[in-house]
């Protein structure tokens, strides 16, 4: 077998959400790095150290460009933003202008994995209804997805850690403002076990959003989720996690579901939704007080 063919399959029996371009590029740099010819790998070179080390790091660095929520550099996105920028303007929400929208989207691991962004939310909202207020936690880059949400004149308000995104966050709702009831806007903070309860208080929501959120926040702060979801100012929450996840499918899937279920059961809240996309899975709750 040839040395490409057979590093590709050692990867993705481990990840097998790496894509092929990315581990062939990966071996190309580990090979220049540790000065190696390709020409080493022929006959029976499975053996060989040099392979060995070739598959370990390859498989290292994959690791780490899965774990990576934002593949593109900000250039990338703000160039984009330019031609949907450009688009709108001229055309509004045209075919072309909403496949730029998909595209920005697929930057970002999280809002990539809507293929089909509008059945997304239309089950979202099939039976809770079209939400005006909605809040919109750890939100990332899905403010681009508010033309699939197919809701009249929302007010949209984001709450997202990560400064570059609030920046593109906000020129994008102004770009759009029209479209939206005045006041929406993404703002820069960084949620903590020790900050939720002294938050200003904010107006009530019909939605918040919690997208494949909660797992990510928990990774690095024991707790957080349960407080969120209890300090939520809005009716229903909407919970969700990765099926497909970053690093090896199964076990993240379960955990997070567990996860996700265990909060809900000890606030004792009401499930009043659930459904599940190839690549997430949603809860749909009301707060019962
Ligand atoms: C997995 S992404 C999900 C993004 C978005 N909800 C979506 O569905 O596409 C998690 C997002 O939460 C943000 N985040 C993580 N921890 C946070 C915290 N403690 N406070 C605010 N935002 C946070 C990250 O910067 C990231 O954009």
């Amino acid at each position: 077998m040839n040395p490409e063919k057979l590093l590709i399959e050692r990867v993705q029996r481990t990840y097998p959400e790496a894509k092929e371009g990315d581990i062939l590029k990966k071996f190309e740099e580990v090979l220049r790095r540790n000065n190696l010819k390709r020409d080493l790998f022929r006959g029976d070179f499975q053996r060989k150290r040099e392979w060995k080390r070739v598959v370990k790091e390859v498989k290292r660095e994959i690791y780490h460009l899965l774990r990576q929520y934002d593949r593109a550099s900000v250039q990338e996105m703000e160039d984009l933003f330019s031609q949907i920028a450009s688009e709108y303007r001229e055309n509004g929400f045209s075919e072309k202008c909403l496949k730029l929208h998909l595209e920005l989207l697929s930057k970002h691991v999280s809002t990539e994995r809507r293929g089909n962004q509008k059945d997304f939310y239309q089950r979202m909202w099939k039976n809770i209804g079209e939400p005006k207020y909605l809040l919109d936690v750890g939100c990332g880059i899905n403010p681009f997805s508010i033309p699939f949400m197919g809701l009249k004149r929302p007010l949209y308000f984001g709450i997202e850690k990560k400064r570059k995104y609030v920046i593109l966050d906000n020129k994008y709702l102004k770009l759009i403002s029209n479209r939206l009831e005045p006041g929406s806007q993404v703002i820069e903070f960084k949620f903590t076990k020790r900050n939720v309860n002294v938050w200003p208080s904010l107006p009530y929501f019909d939605v918040a959003l919690f997208l494949k959120v909660i797992p990510a926040m928990e990774r690095y702060d024991k707790g957080i989720g349960n407080l969120l979801l209890q300090w939520a100012p809005a009716e229903y929450l909407i919970l969700s996690g990765s099926v497909r996840a970053m690093i090896k499918r199964r076990k993240v899937f379960y955990r997070e579901k567990k996860q996700i279920l265990g909060m809900i059961k000890e606030l004792r809240y009401e499930i009043v939704d659930k459904f599940q996309f190839p690549d997430e899975f949603v809860y749909i709750v009301r707060k019962v007080y």
